[in-house]
């Protein structure tokens, strides 16, 4: 009978239980009722007297293993479903943040989408320039102020190679390398040397618009900039134009919209005028034409500037330049991209 049970106590040294599923049969074959232990007990009432204390030593021994490996695998399945019952796995995972569009480029990303809707290319060119593509070329004379060192940053002033002071620098590229028609936009970073305030900053971005064909007129130029204040800031969005003067435009203008915050009524922003200026624009000046071997006498072209910066201070109220530039999470979240 000692054999048999050292058998037993063998088989559950070696038990492994996969999951709580199995402790409760080995439990039953072990200590129930009609279990192994049960049996052996009845079997030990006809062991001899002389063997009964090895036999009864061997049969606690067996039924303390039984015991203990019942204690061990329940500890063990008890410890991880109670974890698992706390952990609900249908429960959405923490949501991982993948961060937003920074607004100018929402708004740039915009502005580009409209003007392609009319067929308008996107052109770029480089950040440091020289002095014929930003300024000579555009028609700037010679004793310009926006060529003194107060406005322009230049990288070699001897070679006058310089961070561009407007996009307007993309389109004479874009005139010298290609021909007529010509229908695109460019947008990009600019420079100047100015202070940096709420209102003001030396880094800044602008979208140059360039039209160039046969008959084109300022009607087209009105239409085109109609179509865009309508898309960018509302359906009812009204424009003006006022006269004004750049050195590559004749005639040239500046284009206000109606102040989207008071409705044209008058407000702070507006300064009680109810008008937004917005960008500058203008016919493309002959001599800027001829400048980039394009024929003036056979073509005639329209040509815009806008701040993208300015553009999304009137879309979104934002009241401070500065805060493009300061990584702010707390400003940037507040800006979901469609674009
Ligand atoms: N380049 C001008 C600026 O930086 C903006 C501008 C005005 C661009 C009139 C144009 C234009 O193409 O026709 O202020």
């Amino acid at each position: 009978m000692i054999t048999k049970i050292e058998s037993y106590i063998n088989d559950c040294k070696h038990f492994v239980a996969a999951a709580i599923n199995d402790v409760e049969p080995f439990r039953i074959k072990y200590l129930g009722k009609k279990g192994i232990i049960a049996d052996l007990f009845e079997e030990f009432k006809n062991v001899p007297r002389e063997n009964k204390k090895d036999v009864g030593q061997k049969l606690n021994e067996l039924k303390d293993i039984v015991q203990e490996k019942i204690n061990e695998f329940k500890l063990k399945f008890e410890d991880t479903t109670s974890s698992l019952e706390a952990i609900d796995l249908s429960l959405p995972g923490d949501p991982v943040k993948t961060g937003t569009r920074h607004p100018i480029s929402i708004v740039r990303n915009e502005i580009i989408d409209i003007f392609k809707r009319i067929g308008f290319t996107v052109s770029e060119g480089p950040e440091i320039e020289d002095d014929w593509h930003v300024f000579s070329a555009l028609n700037f004379p010679a004793e310009h102020p926006a060529r003194d060192m107060q406005d322009t940053f230049f990288i070699k002033p001897e070679d006058k190679i310089l961070l561009r002071t407007h996009t307007s620098s993309v389109q004479v590229r874009v005139m010298e390398n290609s021909k007529p028609p010509i229908r695109t936009i460019s947008p990009g970073r600019v420079f100047r040397n100015e202070a940096i305030s709420a209102r003001a900053h030396c880094i800044f971005h602008q979208v140059e618009g360039l039209y160039i064909d046969e008959n084109v007129s300022f009607a087209d130029l009105k239409q085109t900039l109609l179509f865009f204040a309508k898309e960018m800031f509302g359906e009812k969005t009204q424009i003006r134009l006022r006269p004004s003067y750049f050195p590559f435009t004749e005639p040239s203008a500046e284009m206000d919209v109606a102040c989207n915050i008071c409705g044209g009524k008058g407000c702070n922003v507006c300064k009680y005028t109810g008008w937004l200026e917005i960008l500058g624009c203008g016919m493309v000046d002959p001599n800027v034409l001829e400048n980039c071997k394009i024929d003036s006498k056979k073509y005639t072209g329209f040509a815009f500037g806008m701040g993208i910066e300015r553009i999304t201070m009137l879309k979104y109220g934002v009241n401070d330049l500065r805060l493009y530039f300061e990584n702010d999470i707390r400003f940037l979240n507040q800006f979901k991209a469609s674009f």
